[in-house]
């Protein structure tokens, strides 16, 4: 089933959302913790008395994390229903809230946020100049964002063909837009922007970039496994970016 619209729709069937948050956790098999989560909390520093907004929030396990760290409150939006389900049994408490919504309808009060987050999701998103000056309205003085999505190279790929991939193909790189992709037994729409795109978004809407990373995969985390770790090392799947308000 295609879902070109919104991206919380495709986590909107079970069975989809279920192979991903599989993947999602599945310990050192998962990109997310090899690659995406250490240069996210890199980029992130001490969330100690922050209030933290996060967008595409998912299944929750961002939430005690960030909680974890000490923040005074967290918000977490998602446009998948079932997302929200599950992240409401997976963090509670007085300091955090999930909301179902769409990040391109987010508009929060002037400062009420120290720190946005948002882990994989902006993809998503075709009005993503919106969304970042909202972002830049929300935050406090000196407030960051910190932000993921998946890398261009992979959003610029050609995914032609069935079966695990051996090699990828670069196209239409300088081609923005939407790009339909099979994932987890459906069809995703990813809109896929260039690395100078994610730069110029935030420099535009008076952020500072404080870091750019492409989430390296860690080799102390893959324990010896010299096969998986030559895997992850064959392309960069993830693009970080973490600024400052100015
Ligand atoms: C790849 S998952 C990442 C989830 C979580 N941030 C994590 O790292 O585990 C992307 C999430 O973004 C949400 N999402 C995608 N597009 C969205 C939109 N336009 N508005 C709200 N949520 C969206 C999806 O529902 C999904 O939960």
């Amino acid at each position: 089933m295609a879902t070109g619209g919104r991206g919380g729709e495709f986590y909107e069937v079970d069975d989809v959302r279920r192979a991903y948050l599989r993947h999602r956790h599945d310990g050192l098999r998962s990109p997310n913790t090899v690659m995406e989560e250490p240069a996210f909390l890199d980029a992130l520093g001490s969330v100690s008395g922050c209030r933290v907004l996060d967008l595409g929030c998912g299944d929750g396990s961002t939430a005690n994390l960030i909680l974890s760290g000490g923040a005074t409150s967290y918000v977490g939006v998602d446009g998948s229903g079932g997302m929200v389900e599950t992240a409401r049994r997976t963090a509670g408490g007085d300091r955090v809230r999930f909301v179902h919504g769409d990040i391109e309808d987010v508009d929060v009060g002037a400062g009420e946020f120290d720190v946005v987050i948002s882990r994989m999701a902006f993809h998503y998103i075709e009005r993503l100049d919106v969304v970042v000056e909202r972002v830049h309205r929300a935050l406090s003085e000196g407030g960051r964002l910190v932000f993921s999505v998946v890398h261009p190279v992979i959003t610029g790929h050609d995914t032609s063909g069935d079966g695990p991939r051996t090699s990828w193909m670069v196209d239409g790189y300088f081609d923005r837009g939407p790009r339909e992709r099979s994932w987890f037994g459906s069809t995703v729409v990813w809109r896929h922007r260039t690395i100078e795109d994610y730069v110029r978004v935030v420099t535009r809407h008076g952020f500072r970039l404080d870091s750019l990373s492409e989430c390296e995969p860690r080799a102390e985390l893959l324990l010896g496994d010299a096969d998986e770790l030559a895997r992850r090392r064959r392309v960069p799947l993830m693009l970080l970016v973490g600024a400052t308000r100015s």
